[in-house]
């Protein structure tokens, strides 16, 4: 199992320190110092610093012509077996789900996500849960810190272990004699490598360290986590090219005052890259939420006005959540819209055909919307469901709470087709709705099979005249 060879490791740490250069991340422009413009294209901010081998190949056009013994080879497409890909199925299923049907082994999976979001706690809760030899790499937190946050998530795991490690020489050190199954970097901005003279957490620390642990990963196929810090943007921190050389890329998101939690796929070598996977942070960990829909809609007896129940898809996942709304007459001069957990520019657009489709006065009125739970979609499905839940509002009518809705509004006013309706209609189905408002251009749907009624509309008014009319 050692086919591990960290010798090229070892003798480039004998090796004093590596030869530094700087790039121009634009034009890839070399230099010795760094500068702050370059002199080549002229961008601004762009060097950053790269290890350079020592080398005595010489440049690329003396390498070319020349007879060497090692050669690549070229192999015909068509001659290659297809090889299964080996996947532990992990006890988590909503990471088995993001993950495209659990971990591939010698895969290199990148979380990342705002402080405090959850991270640590689902990976250590991983690591805790799994019946194999884990590795827990923290440059974070203490031994006590962790041993404080393994005892309320509860250790099943006689194999766990932890390392509080910065260096990554010491650590490639003891994995070389001693392998784990599973390794889980906490977090990758952390760890440096003695080669390269800049702190930890800066572009060419993460990079290098990086490509150590990928090597690590492909060579023994032993798959490797990494935790990753988001910068003040909402990017994973560190150069790009860190999310091209990991296999996958998860981002681990949530509204910090409310308790759920989304893990998203934003790449994935071995699976669909529009997963998500939801949880909900308790004292004792995160559970897992096998059917969002039930929490995400509130049990209520009274009927209020601008609230409508859309059913979304994040993924291939229908979820059915809450969408309200509250038009007022606006205060000050200039109409306020706000929204939380659906984009605002859409809501104009939606707020415009509605004006200009429908002749609903809707430019002198404040409209706020909320996406119940704290949740952010992007499905343009949610459409209908806003613009019912606006209507209500405006109305100051109560929708019948037996009604979902799913469609998205097109720019004259037009309900289109939405995709995954099938599944949509048979959540809403199995939640007990009576009723879902489709769009009629929707092919392929068997009405009969379903027990749920279909009401089918092409137009915002038609919506209208059924809700209110
Ligand atoms: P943490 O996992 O350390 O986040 P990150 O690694 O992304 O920075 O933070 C977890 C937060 O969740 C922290 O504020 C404490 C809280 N928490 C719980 O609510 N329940 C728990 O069981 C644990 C371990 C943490
Ligand atoms: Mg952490």
């Amino acid at each position: 199992m050692l086919l591990y060879n960290l010798s090229c490791t070892f003798v480039r740490l004998i090796m004093s320190k590596a030869v530094v250069k700087y790039f121009c991340k634009n034009c890839g422009h070399s230099a010795s110092k760094w500068l702050g413009k370059c002199p080549a294209c002229e961008a601004w901010n762009c060097f950053t610093e790269e290890v350079v081998q020592k080398s005595n190949n010489g440049s690329a056009k003396q390498l070319w012509g020349k007879s060497s013994q090692q050669k690549a080879e070229a192999k015909n497409i068509q001659s290659i077996v297809e090889g299964e890909e080996q996947r532990y199925n992990l006890t988590d299923n909503e990471l088995n789900r993001v993950l495209g049907g659990g971990l591939v082994a010698g895969s290199i999976t990148l979380i990342g996500g705002e402080p405090g979001i959850g991270k640590s706690t689902l990976l250590l809760q991983l690591a805790l849960q799994m019946h194999k030899k884990v590795y827990y790499v923290s440059g974070e937190e203490s031994e006590t810190q962790l041993k404080m946050r393994a005892e309320r998530i509860g250790i099943q795991n006689s194999d766990c272990y932890v390392i509080c490690e910065t260096s990554l020489s010491n650590l490639l050190t003891l994995l070389n004699g001693d392998l784990p199954e599973l390794l889980i970097i906490d977090s990758v901005q952390t760890l440096s490598s003695e080669l390269i003279d800049s702190p930890p957490g800066s572009i060419s620390q993460i990079k290098e360290c990086t490509a150590e642990l990928l090597r690590f990963a492909k060579t023994t196929s032993i798959p490797v986590f990494l935790i990753g810090h988001i910068n003040k943007d909402g990017n994973i921190a560190g150069p790009k090219v860190l999310e091209h050389m990991v296999d996958t890329v998860l981002q681990f998101e949530g509204d910090r005052h409310y308790n759920y939690r989304i893990l998203r796929t934003l790449k994935n070598r071995f699976g669909s890259a529009s997963e998500i996977g939801i949880y909900e942070m308790k004292g004792n960990g995160l559970r897992a939420i096998e059917n969002p829909s039930e929490i995400l809609i509130s049990e209520r007896d009274e009927v209020l006005s601008g609230i409508s129940i859309s059913c979304a898809v994040e993924g291939i996942r229908p979820i059915l959540l809450e969408t309200q709304a509250l038009v007022s007459s606006a205060v000050y001069g200039t109409p306020q819209r706000t929204s939380n957990g659906f984009d605002l520019r859409r809501l104009s657009m939606l707020l415009a055909v509605l004006e200009k489709r429908c002749g609903f006065q809707l430019g002198v009125k404040d409209v706020f919307i909320n996406i119940a739970g704290g949740m952010k979609l992007e499905d343009p499905g949610l459409d209908l469901g806003i613009v019912a839940s606006i209507l209500s509002s405006y109305q100051n009518i109560a929708i019948d709470k037996h009604i979902a809705f799913a469609g998205e509004v097109g720019l004259s006013g037009e309900v289109r087709a939405v995709a995954r309706i099938e599944q949509r209609i048979l959540e809403a189905e199995k939640l007990g709705f009576k009723a879902i408002m489709i769009s009629k251009y929707n092919k392929g749907i068997q009405s009969n099979a379903n027990k749920i009624e279909l009401v089918q509309i092409g137009k915002i008014e038609e919506a209208f005249e059924y809700l209110f009319g």
